[in-house]
């Protein structure tokens, strides 16, 4: 069976092109050149990926974005905007109406024809629900291939938090949930241009808060998952601080779930012992020692970084890396 595409877009002289390029490589097109129309066509056609524009008259493409992905027969479809050169604020735009991955115009054919194929595979998985072993595996294999920097970090997140929670005596469905949100954590990241996620230095304002927007939007991509239910507040929560200053809700205290606060030391300390593009990486002993000065500054639960700390002082942690011990 072919693998059917809509594209919505006014107009026909970027729509056609697109569409007898597609067809060519073997998938089964319609296009559209309205948004009332694209959402019929969602109804009658059932793409498994749209390509839609933003600006059109009518109903925008933002709009019909949050119908397709407001409707429970289609919300999982994947949907690829396509935007303008500005992209960052068109950006938020699309991540708030729910769009899984944007393209900017002028359109890469190629590109256009890679992030088609991976997002396809995705739809695959996601249509094979049952499958979650799968959806992770391609899930992380997404956000490897994108930052070289963080090649093996989300095995490491699996296997320390887990060892944490395990050590703290959490019941074993929570253990389960860590090691599946090490994997899975930072797939929201997905919408996150690599302009930004590859920056080598501070990020602006409006930079920052695309990238703030990575748990939100990957507790959304996991969400159908059945089997998910107790990772999703690690997913969501993994960048809140103990005083309340992190995001995206604000949390403090005892209202983080012990989970994400769990993940996210180890979070915290893999990336600091990870070469970064703006800077190299730290021994284990300063890492922990500016963690600590975190803690006191009051980002972590003094008793649950004691604990971590402990845990990687003990001997099998200490080593070098989290690498080491995850074999
Ligand atoms: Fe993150």
């Amino acid at each position: 069976m072919f693998e059917r595409i809509l594209i919505v877009d006014d107009e026909s002289a970027s729509r056609i092109p697109l569409a007898t390029l597609l067809r060519r490589e073997g998938y089964e097109v319609r296009d559209v050149g309205e948004g009332g129309a694209a959402l019929t066509e969602c109804a009658s056609f059932r793409p498994d990926l749209i390509l839609l524009d933003v600006m059109m008259p009518g109903v925008d493409g933002l709009e019909v974005c949050r119908r397709i992905k407001a409707t429970p027969e289609t919300r999982l479809t994947p949907v690829v905007l396509i935007t303008g050169l500005s992209a960052t604020e068109d950006r938020i735009k699309g991540i708030n109406s729910g769009a899984d991955d944007f393209l900017s115009k002028p359109i890469d054919f190629n590109e256009l024809l890679a992030r088609t194929r991976s997002l396809l595979r995705l739809k695959q998985y996601t249509d094979e629900l049952e499958s979650a072993e799968g959806v992770l595996f391609s899930l992380a294999q997404s956000i490897e291939a994108r930052d070289p920097y963080t090649s093996g970090h989300c095995e490491r997140l699996a296997e320390v938090s887990s060892r944490l929670g395990q050590k703290l005596g959490l019941p074993e469905e929570e253990i389960k949930a860590l090691r599946r949100a090490g994997i899975v954590h930072d797939i929201g990241k997905v919408v996150v241009p690599d302009a930004i996620l590859l920056k080598p230095g501070p990020l602006s304002a409006v930079e920052t808060e695309v990238m703030r927007k990575h748990p939100v939007v990957g507790e959304r991509i996991c969400a159908p998952l059945r089997t998910f239910g107790l990772v999703l507040p690690i997913i969501r929560h993994h960048h809140e601080r103990h005083d309340g200053s992190g995001y995206p809700d604000g949390l403090r205290g005892d209202e983080i779930p012990l989970t994400a606060a769990i993940l996210q030391l180890a979070d915290v300390y893999d990336a600091l012992t990870t070469d970064r593009p703006y800077r190299k990486a730290s021994s284990p002993e300063f890492a922990l020692q500016i963690m600590d000065e975190e803690a006191t500054r009051g980002w972590w639960d003094r008793n649950l970084f004691d604990d971590f700390r402990a845990m990687i002082g003990s001997g099998h942690l200490a080593s070098h890396r989290f690498g080491k011990v995850a074999r």
